[in-house]
């Protein structure tokens, strides 16, 4: 089998920052709550010109130049989105048009804030058979379009981001080590958009009821997160026969930083081994661990060798975890 790697990473972020003092004049909180509650200061947003594709192919552009390769030498594209640019066509359709990707495979993939593992695990299994050479995976998210900034308890957590890795062939030992992936619908409810589908097509009544915008119950979501991400990390270290000490960094989803420290410490991994940037980009969904991973590469945190642990939970509920070596 061929192993796969991470060739080249590179993100897009909105210019707009919105601070928690800029929601204490929209709805009812203040950056002490916001602060404590879930570690974020402040978030992107993006500008009614920007789209989910438009930053996706700026991601994906920096992604290639990063890896020395041409869009034309893609054979695959996967956009992990929950907010696409529009329902028809898919946002990897717009991608591969803007990027001149000619005519690879493309398509766009709805596991929210585990999108990015999801991308990673199907991508992997495209280049470990030798049906793609060159895979192009972005974590894209526009969720302030999703956003009722008169609730309180959604408006504060989520952010704006885009990053994206390209995938490729890379010498034996090295690349993606471990992943798993679940869904459990059973929780479908916890976390979703009441309307604009065809459950509840988009009608004057439902934007009235402001149905369009995100719902979320955010405590039984963060007990759910907590298990779930402690579980899925813990048997794919065991997969790969790998120990929580050896692990160099663990990037999990950023969620809630409370989220992270409670999976860090049942894990038993150092703090300094665990990245956050929550309190600069908030939670950017699918988005959120390839701008992590992004920022890493570039700072020079993460090096060649590297162990590199990825989890995260999101609506669906859907979650998984991703063990590699950089
Ligand atoms: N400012 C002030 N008070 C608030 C705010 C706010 N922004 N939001 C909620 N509150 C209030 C509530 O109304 C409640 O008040 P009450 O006790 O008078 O009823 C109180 O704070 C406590 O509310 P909880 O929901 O119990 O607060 P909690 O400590 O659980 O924090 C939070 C809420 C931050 C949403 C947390 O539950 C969380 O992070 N959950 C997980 C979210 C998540 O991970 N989502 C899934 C991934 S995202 C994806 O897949 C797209």
């Amino acid at each position: 089998m061929i192993q796969t790697g991470i060739l080249g990473t590179g993100r897009a972020l909105p210019e707009k920052v919105v601070t928690n003092f800029d929601l204490e004049k929209l709805v009812d909180t203040s950056d002490k709550w916001i602060t404590e509650r879930t570690g974020i200061k402040e978030r992107r947003q993006a500008s009614p010109e920007e789209t989910t594709s438009t930053l996706s192919a700026q991601a994906g552009r920096n992604a290639l130049e990063m890896a020395g390769l041409s869009p034309l030498d893609l054979d695959l594209i996967i956009c992990s989105t929950i907010s696409p640019d529009m329902p028809l066509p898919s946002t990897a359709s717009l991608i591969q048009r803007e990027l001149g990707a000619g005519t690879c495979c493309a398509f766009d993939m709805a596991a929210a804030c585990s999108g990015f593992l999801f991308g990673l695990t199907v991508a992997d299994q495209f280049i470990k058979t030798g049906k793609a050479k060159y895979a192009l995976v972005i974590g894209a998210e526009l969720l302030s379009r999703y956003l009722d900034y008169q609730d309180r308890a959604t408006c504060v957590i989520f952010g704006d981001g885009v990053a994206a890795s390209v995938l490729g062939p890379v010498n034996t030992g090295a690349g993606i080590l471990a992943s798993e992936v679940h869904t459990n619908g059973t929780f479908a409810d916890h976390l979703f958009i009441p309307a604009g589908g065809t459950a509840r097509p988009a009608s004057c009544e439902t934007v009235q009821a402001r149905d369009h915008f995100i719902k979320m119950r955010g405590n039984e979501l963060f007990k759910v997160a907590v298990r779930s991400l402690e579980e899925v990390s813990a048997r794919v270290l065991e997969q790969a026969g790998i120990s929580p000490g050896e692990i160099d960094l663990f990037i999990p989803h950023q969620a809630n930083q409370r989220i992270t420290e409670a999976v860090r410490e049942r894990l038993n991994i150092p703090v300094e081994k665990v990245y956050s940037n929550i309190s600069r980009i908030g939670n950017t969904s699918s988005a959120s661990i390839p701008i992590c991973l992004d920022e890493c590469v570039r700072s020079g945190r993460i090096k060649k060798g590297d162990l590199i642990l990825m989890s995260a939970f999101g609506a669906g509920v859907t979650w998984g975890s991703v063990l590699i070596r950089w």
